[in-house]
């Protein structure tokens, strides 16, 4: 099954779809995108999606180019086209293409690409043993709300994970203020309650993150968000994180240190398994 490449107007093999070097994406990283997943043909929680990629195009004073209900066309389509069990859908607008100057360019297109990609799997082995995780301080800007394309601390911050074999990195202020992880949020388990840092304007607001609050109301889970210190996650009775790709995944251990007996706990377990049958159950809103 092909990779497909939605550029401006027309579905394309990806590797068709080109855009030009003064792409104020590639120049500047001077653009918004999101995420999402859809489940056999059915993008979670779509509209969410969609509504905080509006925002983040507000707070940037990008003007969309495409209304709410042609990108979820496109989306649709290009899912269908793809033909993927469960598909990886990645979009992206940028401020378009015009020479190197910082200001906004008068009367440029934002560039709006979509992709349409196998949804990585996540092997059952990892969801099983959870996954380790390291802190490193948070080096980014005040509006980490809005999801931008340039994502180059959030890059180095990964990479200085998987450098040290794991998975994630936790980010957190020199104070020990946890925000979230490079590519996902946080959780944290104490006395059977689920504890998660508060939005702020140095956390990416992810839809996973009110999906795991939603499910904890479902299961009758007391959930807090909060300001959280790196000394409480590290205390903690268990720890996990969401995110889009892989859902929910326990963590273990943190900077070699295990969290509690370092195994996966059961309250993360529950979760997991709320997720899986809310998928099953067809409730992608
Ligand atoms: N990342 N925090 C950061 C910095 C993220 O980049 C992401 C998602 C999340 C989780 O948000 P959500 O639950 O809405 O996926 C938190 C995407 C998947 C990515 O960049 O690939």
């Amino acid at each position: 099954v092909p990779e497909i490449a939605f550029l401006n107007s027309a579905y394309m093999p990806i590797e068709d779809a080109k855009i030009s070097i003064n792409d104020r994406g590639f120049v500047y990283g001077d653009g918004v995108y999101e995420v999402m997943v859809a489940y056999g043909g059915h993008p979670f929680r779509m509209h969410q999606h969609l509504q905080r990629l509006k925002r983040s195009a507000a707070e940037i004073r990008l003007a969309l180019t495409s209304s709410v209900e042609e990108i979820e066309r496109v989306m649709m389509e290009g899912i269908e086209r793809a033909g993927f069990d469960d598909t990886m859908v990645y979009l992206q607008f940028t401020r378009g293409v015009a020479p190197r100057k910082h200001s906004f360019p008068a009367n440029t297109k934002p560039t709006f690409v979509a992709t349409f990609r196998e949804k990585p799997i996540t092997s059952e082995q990892t969801r099983r043993d959870g996954v380790n995780l390291v802190t490193i301080e948070d080096l980014r800007w005040g509006a980490c709300f809005v999801k931008s394309i340039a994502l180059l601390p959030n890059v180095l911050a990964y990479q200085q994970a998987q450098d040290s074999e794991a998975f994630e990195a936790i980010l957190h202020a020199a104070d020990g203020v946890v925000h979230e992880c490079s590519v996902s949020n946080i959780f944290f388990v104490q006395d059977g309650r689920i504890v998660t840092p508060a939005k702020t304007n140095k956390n990416l607001h992810g839809i996973t993150r009110r999906a795991v609050l939603d499910f904890a109301n479902d299961l009758d889970i007391p959930t807090s968000e909060e300001a959280v210190q790196l000394d409480a996650i590290l205390a903690a009775d268990e720890v996990f994180l969401s995110g889009t790709t892989f859902e929910v995944l326990g963590a273990v251990k943190i900077d070699d240190r295990n969290i509690a007996n370092g195994t996966v706990g059961p309250v993360t377990q529950r979760v997991a398994a709320h997720f899986r049958l809310t998928i099953e159950q067809g409730r992608y809103e």
